[in-house]
């Protein structure tokens, strides 16, 4: 993420084969966002499906905190249009999980 270029930056989580049950994706996304308080970010956000659960339970499980569920978030490649939950995580403050 180059800061000086853009304010925000985007990533994305597959868990490998055999490797998902293991707590491996929550210590993953705690150690990136913990990485990106230490550069200065303020807030991270986690945006997912609302039918995608395990992407919800890992979510809260890191501590992040659903926002809102946007009605129109993405467009999925066939066109249809889906809705979007918003995850947030704020620096400095205590994660409640
Ligand atoms: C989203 C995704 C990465 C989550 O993977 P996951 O294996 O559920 O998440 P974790 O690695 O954190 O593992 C959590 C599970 O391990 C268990 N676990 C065991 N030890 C643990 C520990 N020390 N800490 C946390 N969880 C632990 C948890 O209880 C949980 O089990 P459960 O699912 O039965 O409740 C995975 O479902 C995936 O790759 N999905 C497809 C891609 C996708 O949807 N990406 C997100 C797009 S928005």
């Amino acid at each position: 993420m180059d800061r000086r270029r853009r304010p925000d930056g985007e990533d994305g989580l597959v868990a490998a084969r055999g490797a998902t049950g293991h707590g491996y994706a929550t210590e993953a996304v705690r150690a990136l966002s913990d990485l990106a308080f230490d550069f200065g970010v303020e807030r991270v956000e986690a945006h997912m499906d609302p039918d995608n659960a395990p992407s919800r339970a890992l979510a809260e499980r890191a501590g992040f905190v659903l926002q809102e569920v946007r009605q129109d978030m993405h467009d999925r490649p066939d066109g249809v249009r889906r809705p979007g939950c918003v995850y947030a995580l704020l620096s400095g403050l205590v994660r409640v999980n």
